[in-house]
């Protein structure tokens, strides 16, 4: 045996009576969660001291006892955080490394601690308080990406860009257009997080190990001193429940997913094949044997870390399904699935938004790429609507004379009078009128479309919603 399986085997428990055998090195290496689940001490801290308190009230501990906890865990708080290795046991979670320490300073009053809390009801108020701290930081990254789009917009106000369908050259946009399209998508993700938050929201202390607790604990205290909105309203159902930390992976991977479509459109235009765009030094490198690459690894890490958000959803997903009532300790698993999307969602974002700020736009290949790819047949189509062929009549002439003009190797506009008369009589000298991009985007002018002054509004819409410093 090497010496950390004897550590190993050293492991303190919290439970032992009822065993005469140790717990095999393998399954404790397996069940004991102290490595990864240290991260909640500060709320495993919290919920004892609320507990205590209430456990106070009922006169279960006493006056100087409280006093006593209330200084030790501030000192424990301390600890924790600047690394102190005297917190280090063999502990099997954070609940049993916490209750040791204080049992270990304060004798009965630690093991007193525990009257009628179960591991149950308190891993899931820590889990529940930890999210609710992140879900607000992360709505916080949410809006400083929404004022990086924002900003984006703004600044390339007026630049007339392709749109595409299929990856096929569509109809002329307003780059403005298209970077709001994704203020929308992030819009959404921030309503889902607030939502989410809500139903975090809710305190399940006292529930205990499954079916409530013996000793008429004020619930509603409990609930006010973590900071609480609401109690959860049935105790099997608060110690079993992981709806709250799968709708936080499901949001986070639909946000993810925004994410990962924005980037690959970075990654898109700033190929050189494309070149619309360039990114800052700051998010993109270079090649250890090709001199000229400059690549957008930033923009590509983030569209591949989607894959693990959206794989940790569905992971945790199948960690719940087949449980039945109450807590099982499948239900550990949900730390390593939380952590990690709160991990990757929150440097994906921050990296996001940083790197959208040193994004310049190419105008020239930008503007070259209006002029081919037949961008305007659309129009070309609705000036023969306006001329008075229907629709259906007006594409189907336009498709002949887009096939004539690329046998021929012509853009539209270099089409002769003569050319276009050949297809239909009603086309007059007016017709190159019709070959001007502005116009095309202006004559977009629907609530929701892509004309200048439409832009505009959503722009100023935007603006007074957020309230910026502008
Ligand atoms: N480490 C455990 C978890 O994360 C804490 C709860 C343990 N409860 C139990 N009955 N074994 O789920």
């Amino acid at each position: 045996m090497n010496s950390k399986e004897g550590k190993m085997e050293k492991k303190t428990k919290l439970w032992g009576g009822r065993f005469k055998k140790e717990l095999d090195i393998d399954a404790a290496r397996m069940s004991y969660s102290f490595d990864f689940d240290k991260r909640l001490y500060s709320y495993d801290i919290k919920t004892n001291m609320a507990y205590a308190r209430a456990l106070a009230q009922l006169g279960i501990l006493s006056e100087p006892e409280l006093k006593a906890l209330n200084d030790f865990f501030d000192d424990l708080l301390e600890k924790f955080e600047s690394n102190d290795p005297s917190i280090y046991g063999e502990d099997e979670d954070i609940h049993s490394c916490i209750e040791r320490l204080v049992t270990k300073a304060l004798g009965d009053v630690g093991k007193k601690l525990h009257t009628g809390k179960s591991r149950n009801d308190q891993v899931v108020t820590d889990m529940r308080l930890f999210l609710k701290d992140e879900i607000r930081e992360i709505i916080k990254l949410i809006d400083s990406t929404l004022r990086a789009i924002y900003d984006f917009a703004r600044q390339y106000e007026e630049l007339i860009f392709p749109g595409f369908t299929h990856m096929q050259t569509a109809q002329p946009v307003l780059l403005a257009h298209h970077m709001l399209a994704y203020f929308e998508m992030f819009k959404r993700d921030r309503l889902r997080f607030m939502d989410n938050l809500e139903r975090t929201d809710v305190c399940p202390l006292g529930s205990g190990a499954l079916a409530g607790n013996n000793y008429e604990i004020d619930r509603s205290l409990l609930a006010k001193e973590l900071g609480f909105s609401k109690m959860s309203r049935n105790s099997m159902d608060a110690v079993s429940d992981r709806d709250f930390i799968l709708e936080f992976c499901s949001a986070s991977s639909i946000c993810m997913t925004h994410f990962s479509r924005i980037c690959e459109e970075l990654v898109l235009w700033s190929s050189p094949l494309i070149g619309f765009i360039q990114i800052g030094d700051e998010f993109t490198t270079g090649s250890s044997i090709m001199p000229q690459k400059k690549n957008s690894d930033i923009a590509e890490l983030i569209r591949g870390k989607s894959g693990r958000v959206l794989g940790n959803f569905t992971a945790l997903q199948h960690v719940i399904k087949g449980l039945p009532l109450t807590y099982n300790r499948d239900l550990q698993e949900d730390k390593e699935i939380l952590f990690d999307t709160v991990d990757t969602l929150k440097s994906s974002i921050k990296c996001f938004y940083k790197m959208l700020a040193t994004v310049t736009v190419r105008a020239f290949p930008v503007n070259l790429s209006l002029k081919k790819g037949y961008i305007l047949a659309t129009d070309f189509a609705d000036y023969l609507v306006k001329k008075g062929v229907p629709f259906r009549e007006a594409h189907e002439i336009t498709g002949r004379v887009v096939l004539f003009a690329v046998e021929n190797s012509r853009q539209l506009e270099e089409l002769t009078l003569k050319d276009l008369k050949g297809f239909s009589g009603r086309i007059e000298n007016d017709v190159f009128k019709v070959f001007n991009v502005k116009q095309s985007v202006d004559d977009k002018d629907v609530y929701g479309g892509t004309a200048s002054r439409r832009v505009k509004y959503q722009l100023n819409r935007i603006k007074e919603d957020f309230r910026w410093e502008m």
